[in-house]
């Protein structure tokens, strides 16, 4: 990267409650990326507002996770396999990432934060390996999560970038893209379940791992906008609505928060984590944007 932190015209180094963090504006959008997990919590566009739903009983410190955005699940998703000890969806989003600049890219404005293997990640998932992530914002947004093993063995991870979508009310809106594919349903335990339906509703708690590599879209009638969650190199699709009881059950989950979010993840979890031999290296990308309907 040839620009030095700060000195590009749209990207400012600030704090943000009380952690360092990164605006990058271009073409009429604006994004903030925390350093801490390269947490991105928001992303508006000129013609659509904001895009992303953050929850206002966040935390925002050290060993924790914010909640909303798009939190960066790696090297595993969802509880550790084997130890109950370590956090769930990994590290990443709890760990603090290097910002190595930014530079202008056609309409966009690109920021490539880092996270290299320490003795501190060797004791919760023992691989040398390291981390790139980009972050693209202009008329829409786009995350693109490199991982390159630098040890000697085999590296398996799983990562999710898991979009908090925000909409007007969950029980309003109709996501479609999935139909035809199968999926885990986390609630009712249920493996690969076809999803027959065109159109995807919601009306209780939703947490389900989709194979699929398509896009996805949430149309928001209330809003008169659709939102779109493209993806490249992920072969699944977490879609997640806690509903009343698990949002109760969170702390930084406002009880009556849950309406106002849905996550729509690109992937690459459980059986279909990465692997990766030595000196091999793979990205997993979403784009975020929205149109008018
Ligand atoms: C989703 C998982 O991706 O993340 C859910 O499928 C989980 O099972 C949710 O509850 C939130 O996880 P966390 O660790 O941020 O509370």
């Amino acid at each position: 990267m040839q620009s030095a932190p700060g000195h590009t015209r749209h990207t400012e180094q600030i704090e943000a409650h009380g952690l360092p963090a990164l605006r990058l504006r271009a073409s009429g959008s604006e994004a903030l990326v925390y350093l801490h997990g390269a947490h991105v919590t928001s992303f508006s566009t000129a013609e659509h507002g904001e895009l992303l739903w953050t929850s206002a009983h966040s935390h925002y410190a050290a060993g924790k996770a914010i909640r909303g955005g798009v939190p960066l699940c790696f090297p595993w998703f969802g509880a550790h396999a084997a130890r109950k000890d370590l956090p769930a969806h990994g590290f990443a989003r709890t760990t603090s990432f290097v910002f190595d600049g930014s530079e202008e890219r056609g309409d966009s404005v690109v920021a490539q934060l880092t996270l290299v293997s320490s003795p501190e990640t060797r004791g919760a998932f023992p691989h040398d390996f390291v981390a790139r992530y980009q972050v693209s914002v202009g008329r829409e947004l786009k995350l693109s999560f490199e991982v390159e093993n630098t040890g000697a063995d085999m590296l398996a991870y799983e990562v999710a970038l898991h979009t908090y979508l925000a909409v007007s009310d969950v029980r309003q809106v109709v996501l479609e893209g999935l139909s035809g594919a199968s999926y885990d349903d986390k609630v009712s335990g249920q493996s690969g379940v076809l999803q027959t339906d065109e159109k995807l509703r919601f009306a209780g708690e939703t947490d389900r791992v989709y194979t699929s590599t398509a896009r996805v879209t949430v149309s928001d009638p209330e809003r008169r906008r659709r939102l779109i969650v493209d993806k490249t190199a992920s072969a699944t699709t977490v879609v997640w609505n806690p509903w009343v009881d698990k949002a109760r059950r969170m702390a930084d989950f406002g009880d009556d928060e849950w309406p106002q979010m849905v996550c729509v993840e690109a992937a690459n979890a459980g059986s279909h984590r990465i692997q990766l031999p030595t000196a091999a290296r793979h990205g997993t990308t979403t784009i975020i944007s929205a149109e008018t309907t």
